[in-house]
């Protein structure tokens, strides 16, 4: 049940919501005052047709409104969070991409199992203000459906340009989609994003900002807006897809008297809905989750619950951004009750994940962070900082290997991987139960995780890193050459 304490919970707070709330939030549950909060928006869509998704973005600094006020933004076409693209395995995908920023940057297609090369999910090119650059790839037939993101990936930029807003979801369809129940529920996207404005209404800079920790903003929104409302039809399913696509912010997740049946993990089906009270989201995963309509017909939060992921101490404290979200539980969006649909239950069977053979190789990983010659305090793997001209770890395609990943450090760490994804193994030596694929996994301080990767049908340099961007920027991250 819900964990957080009274005091806690009289101190609950919404992010820029006026104070005329205040009296509902004692209320434990429904209530009959309504809360006017805005219906959400969807991101404007770009779909794949006859085997091809093709579209123009442009990433270019645009005023939108946030939350009431103007914001100088970094946005694709305009928007925030950016366009939807939808595709389908064996699809082409064709993107004429322009950098009208004022910085070079490039796009990272986080969690899909294409190539990390020539203009693919290619996180070494580097695309200067004014160019222009076509990307092109193919989604493999053997692609599973799920949840997946584009952002910039551009060595020592991409927190930065993360935080301006830069962020959008890549969906693809497949048979998942096609499981009755999961047809029949209600879809919503959900894209997670924290900024902080100056007076003028741009992102704070990094000066302002506590790397160290990795910056948090303290505007939280979902689709771009302030506490939006979303409905449920009652007796139905409503199927959640969420992507954390902020920069350092953690995300625990829970809607009030309503569990989370968990379909997805990052872009992946389980095998059977898993019920969770509670969904934890470091920076850069997704879940997919089905909410059942089988309460009081009412108004319900979806909250954000405390989160502790360490601290630097005396060597960044929590800079100028104020408190974080470790402090108290914050409504992010509001859920309403609508007419009644015919009643759905839950599907049983979704997929069958099998689990993958013994490997030769394993390899260690130490996350940790230091101060480092010639570059001062940086984050390291293997008490290195990341160098764009070495390689640092060499696997061969075909193989399968596991990573064993110990995070000695004072703060928590996700580790991502691009291109292929992995199972969890073990944590502290104890077996994980649930199986699942997984792009990104949380190492906590103080804990070795262990993986397992299959590295299939392509080869070419890429990189793993902590999907704390920061964390990112300042070191956190090696390459990877996958040899054919
Ligand atoms: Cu979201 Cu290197 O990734
Ligand atoms: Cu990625
Ligand atoms: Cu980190």
């Amino acid at each position: 049940m819900v964990k957080f304490n009274r005091r806690q919970f009289i101190s609950l707070s919404t992010v820029g919501v006026g104070a005329a709330l205040v009296g509902n939030w004692l209320r434990r549950g429904t209530s009959s005052q309504l809360v006017t909060s805005r219906a959400i928006n969807s991101q404007p869509l770009y779909k794949s047709s006859n085997g091809l998704l093709e579209l123009d973005l442009e990433a270019r600094e645009h005023p939108v409104n946030l939350s009431g006020k103007k914001a100088h933004l970094l946005t694709y076409n305009g928007q925030i969070p950016a366009p939807r693209l939808e595709a389908q395995p064996g699809d082409k995908v064709r993107i004429h991409f322009t950098n009208n920023l004022s910085q070079p940057t490039n796009l990272h297609y986080h969690g899909l199992h294409i190539s990390p090369t020539g203009s693919a999910d290619n996180v070494f090119l580097r695309i200067n203000p004014g160019e222009k650059f076509n990307y092109e790839f193919d989604i493999a037939q053997t692609q599973p459906a799920g949840t997946f993101w584009y952002h910039p990936h551009l060595h020592g930029l991409v927190a930065e340009q993360l935080f301006g807003g830069l962020a959008g979801l890549f969906i693809v369809r497949g048979k998942e989609d096609e499981i009755p129940e999961i047809k029949a529920a209600k879809e919503e996207f959900l894209v997670l994003q924290d900024f902080s404005l100056d007076e003028r209404g741009r992102p704070l800079s990094s000066m302002h900002m506590s790397l160290m920790m990795g910056r948090e903003g303290d505007l939280i929104t979902v689709n771009g807006q302030v506490n939006p409302s979303f409905s449920l039809p009652a007796e139905g399913l409503l199927r959640l897809r969420i992507l954390n696509a902020s920069t350092s912010r953690f995300y625990r997740l829970m809607i009030e008297k309503h569990s989370f049946y968990q379909i997805a993990t990052d872009g992946n089906t389980l095998n059977e809905p898993i019920e969770v009270r509670e969904l934890l989201l470091t920076p850069g995963q997704r879940a997919d989750v089905l909410v059942k309509a089988d309460n009081q017909p009412g108004q319900y939060r979806l909250l954000n619950l405390p989160y502790d992921r360490g601290n630097m101490g005396m060597m960044g404290g929590r800079g100028m951004m104020g408190r974080n979200n470790r402090d108290v539980p914050k409504v992010l969006a509001t859920v309403n009750y609508e007419s009644a649909v015919e009643p759905l239950s839950l599907p049983t069977k979704l997929a069958s994940i099998s689990g993958l053979p013994e490997p030769l190789t394993v390899r260690r990983f130490e996350l940790n962070h230091g101060m480092t010659p010639g570059v001062g305090m940086a984050f390291l793997i293997n008490g290195e900082p990341y160098h764009s001209n070495l390689i640092h770890t060499q696997v061969q395609l075909d193989t399968v290997e596991d990573w064993e990943i110990t995070n000695t450090g004072i703060m928590d760490h996700p580790f991502h991987i691009h291109v292929n994804s992995f199972q969890i193994i073990s944590r502290n030596g104890q077996p994980e139960s649930l199986p699942a694929w997984r792009d990104t996994v949380l190492v906590r301080r103080g804990e070795t995780v262990r993986i397992r990767i299959p590295f299939r049908d392509f080869a070419g340099k890429t990189v793993y890193h902590c999907h704390i961007l920061d964390h990112e920027d300042l070191g956190m991250m090696g390459n990877l050459m996958i040899n054919a």
